[in-house]
């Protein structure tokens, strides 16, 4: 059975005075919420990785948003996977759209990272998605498909199911313009059809596909209740505990 995620993304917010604060406030809301079977996940920043684990109980794993695509040794200024996971983290956000396209981020360095987070026990959520002109150009469907296969298909398919996908079309990332309950389901079958073709239906079936994209409490519900959705990428409405308790019960 896959599993409905909630996972925000904190981006690069956050003293580490007040990541503690909030990791606290979501946290006391998770523990005093009833919660539909939903896991959930605060992507932080570096700095807030050990003491955001410290903060959070046993309902919230926390992510890192990148790490090296090296295993350790001279690279100044980078964090390796092994240093995520010895801070008690599960997961790590990749290939977000802005990683992609501020720091070069390629399919071949992806490559790499995918690897280093699955070799230290650690899951992908493994982001990907289009741009305005590639929509307009119809060329999305392909788009998606190319990141997915250059990132991902060379993993088998038990290494597979350890990923969490998150489909976030660039054009509704930081926007207000949250893609259609109807894009964002065609889009997510699009991407299970290309998991079933890969490795089969019952890879596929267990794969949890996120939506990210300007999802608020807001439209959350309506985006959830798609067959192919299962849950949220969250980054602006993450920021506030409230607001990230809004999407999480949205299920
Ligand atoms: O990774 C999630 C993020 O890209 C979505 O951002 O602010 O549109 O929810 P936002």
């Amino acid at each position: 059975m896959r599993r409905k995620i909630v996972a925000g993304n904190w981006k690069m917010n956050n003293t580490l005075e007040e990541g503690i604060e909030l990791a606290g406030q979501i946290n006391d809301l998770v523990e005093n919420t009833e919660i539909n079977d939903v896991d959930v996940v605060i992507g932080t920043p570096f700095i807030h990785l050990t003491e955001v684990n410290k903060v959070v109980g046993e309902k919230i794993g926390v992510a890192a948003q990148n790490c090296a695509d090296e295993k350790s040794g001279a690279y100044t200024g980078e964090i390796s996977a092994s240093m995520i996971k010895s801070t008690g983290s599960k997961y790590v956000i990749l290939g977000h759209s802005e990683r992609r396209t501020y720091y070069g981020e390629t399919n071949e360095i992806l490559v790499k990272k995918v690897n280093l987070t699955l070799e230290n026990g650690l899951a992908p959520i493994f982001c990907i998605g289009e741009v305005l002109e590639e929509r307009e150009a119809e060329k999305h469907f392909d788009v998606v498909k190319s990141q997915i296969a250059e990132g991902l298909f060379h993993l088998s398919a038990e290494e597979f199911g350890k990923v969490v996908l998150a489909y976030e079309p660039v054009w509704a990332i930081g926007t207000g313009v949250t893609a259609s309950s109807d894009q964002a389901q065609e889009m997510h079958a699009f991407i299970r059809k290309t998991l079933v073709e890969q490795y089969g239906e019952e890879v596929a079936n267990n794969t949890s596909i996120l939506y990210g994209g300007s999802c608020k409490p807001s439209n959350a519900k309506e985006l959830f209740e798609n067959a192919d959705v299962d849950g949220g990428l969250i980054g602006g409405a993450s920021l506030k505990a409230e607001d990230f308790m809004g999407i999480i019960t949205a299920f």
